[in-house]
């Protein structure tokens, strides 16, 4: 249906073709002596009108009353110029056949439903407008970060899903169970096979074949070694954490595009997020039209607008110290108090985004390294580290990434200080040992990438299968 509604003068190119169309009926409109069926293919927003008579093979199943929402049907017509207002063409049918009858129960009727009842459909909300529209962007989002970083010769790198390390320090992983029991017992239950401590409690320290793993936080440090042996190099894929909150921009599982660059500097890297940045969202509005108008008229009035300054002006740079000032200079009450060490807190970042630079990402740098993970590395104040946050509008914290420190032995103390074992970062500290070289990366949430592209107000809804506090269905 994309070829035809998207082709030359919306499909009357090819009036006069004798076409097969298949898909999901949306809707069904019986006259006189016609109907009109509409038919969603899901390649694009628009459904296919397809209109049928008593002549037609098949209509049988008209008149039985099986074309209903949710049917899957398959037809065969003539592609004719369209009496109606709303589209060029529509298909003249010859032949229907209803392929999967659609039951009278089909949660998703016209009426517009709410994205929570949705979130309980996930199996079906692919079908509606909004989700078929965000599952494309989402695609396009994925296809122009390969074309971008492949375009600027960036290898990609698979890390690791199964990891001993923690890559943020931060202790928000969640444990991985074997289930097979490694003696070869046979057992009642899988859990059964779990390795237990004495008092009867599971030993995750035991568990990854005797040995303790978790889901990875970050492929960031797996990066590091490919970055530091191919140069520039990114990873994207699955990330997880463990941290129990609910909000509209947090996922227990989300995926992640981190790349490394190598010989690289803090200015560097804000450079490549901000250019990265700009290209996926030109990618968009380039490529997909009519997905970004229903947004624009449905989801959020004037991304579009907003998104092409995006692509067109040069970001706000300022260092965390000047963010401090301009929060205690704001004519504001804010929940959490700031003071210079405090973590920006989401009410900080959306007056910085929104309210300070009306709408524009702001990348905030120079953290205190007290509120930043162990491998960021210090700045010459022996306070601030090089890091880096991309905050944007509605969403936030979209990007975090620093300059990594590169030097043994403040890698070393600074481990010790935060009391980290350094054994287990032995192949880490590998890379300072031999042929150690500036070099700096960021780490994208794609999700909140959704997010900010579309308008879609909710992480749960940017990603066809959400896992959060106590929901893993589907
Ligand atoms: O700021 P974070 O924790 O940084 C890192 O993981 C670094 N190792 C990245 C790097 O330098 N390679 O996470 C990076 C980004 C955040 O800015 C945010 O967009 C996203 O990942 N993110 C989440 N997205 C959805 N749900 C969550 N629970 C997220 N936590 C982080
Ligand atoms: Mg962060």
């Amino acid at each position: 249906v994309a070829d035809i509604k998207h082709g030359p003068d919306e499909g009357l190119g090819r009036v006069g073709q004798t076409l097969v169309v298949t898909g999901w009926v949306r809707t069904l409109r019986v006259q006189s002596s016609v109907t009109f069926i509409e038919v969603n293919d899901g390649s694009c927003l628009s459904n296919m009108q397809c209109v049928i008579d008593s002549d037609a093979e098949g209509y049988d199943q008209v008149e039985a009353g099986l074309i209903t929402t949710g049917a899957s049907i398959w037809v065969q017509g003539t592609l004719v110029p369209s009496q109606g207002s709303k589209q060029k063409v529509e298909l003249k049918v010859k032949k229907i056949v209803v392929v999967g009858k659609s039951d009278p129960s089909y949660p998703i009727q016209k009426k517009r439903v709410s994205r929570e009842f949705l979130r309980t459909k996930a199996h079906l909300r692919p079908r509606t407008n909004t989700f078929g529209a965000v599952a494309r962007v989402r695609n396009a989002l994925a296809f122009a970060t390969h074309k971008f970083f492949q375009e600027n010769g960036f290898v990609w790198v698979s890390s690791p899903i199964i990891t001993a390390s923690d890559c943020e320090g931060a202790g928000e992983q969640f444990c991985v169970t074997t289930l097979i029991p490694s003696s070869g017992e046979v057992v009642d239950s899988p859990v059964d096979a779990v390795p237990k401590t004495k008092d009867g409690l599971i030993d995750w320290s035991q568990d990854f074949f005797g040995k303790p793993a978790f889901l990875t936080v970050s492929g960031q440090l797996n990066a590091e070694t490919y970055a530091t042996a191919l140069s520039d190099v990114y990873t994207f894929g699955p990330t997880f954490r463990a941290e129990n909150s609910n909000t509209s921009r947090h996922l227990a599982e989300f995926w992640m595009i981190e790349p490394e660059l190598a010989f690289a500097d803090l200015n560097d890297d804000m450079a490549c997020a901000t250019a990265y940045l700009q290209y996926v969202v030109r990618y968009v509005l380039e490529n997909c039209k009519e997905d970004m108008d229903f947004f624009n008229t449905w989801i959020e009035k004037g991304i579009v607008d907003r998104l092409n300054d995006v692509a067109e002006k040069e970001f706000v740079q300022l260092t965390y110290t000047d963010a401090i000032e301009l929060l205690l200079r704001a004519n504001k009450k804010f929940e959490f108090p700031v003071k210079w060490g405090c973590d920006l807190q989401s009410e900080h970042e959306r007056y910085i985004t929104e309210e300070a630079y009306g709408g524009c990402p702001v990348i905030i740098r120079d953290y205190p390294k007290e509120i930043k993970a162990f491998y960021m590395r210090q700045n010459d104040d022996g306070k601030t580290v090089a890091a880096m946050d991309m905050l944007v509008p509605r969403v936030g914290e979209l990007i975090g990434g620093s300059q990594r420190e590169e030097r043994l032995e403040y890698l070393e103390t600074r481990l010790d200080d935060l009391k980290l074992d350094k054994d287990t970062y032995w192949w880490y500290l590998d890379l300072r040992r031999y042929g150690s070289v500036p070099h700096a990366g960021f780490g994208l949430g794609f999700e909140r990438l959704v997010q900010f592209a579309t308008g879609i107000e909710n992480i749960r809804d940017t990603i066809p299968f959400p896992r959060t506090p106590g929901s893993a269905e589907f």
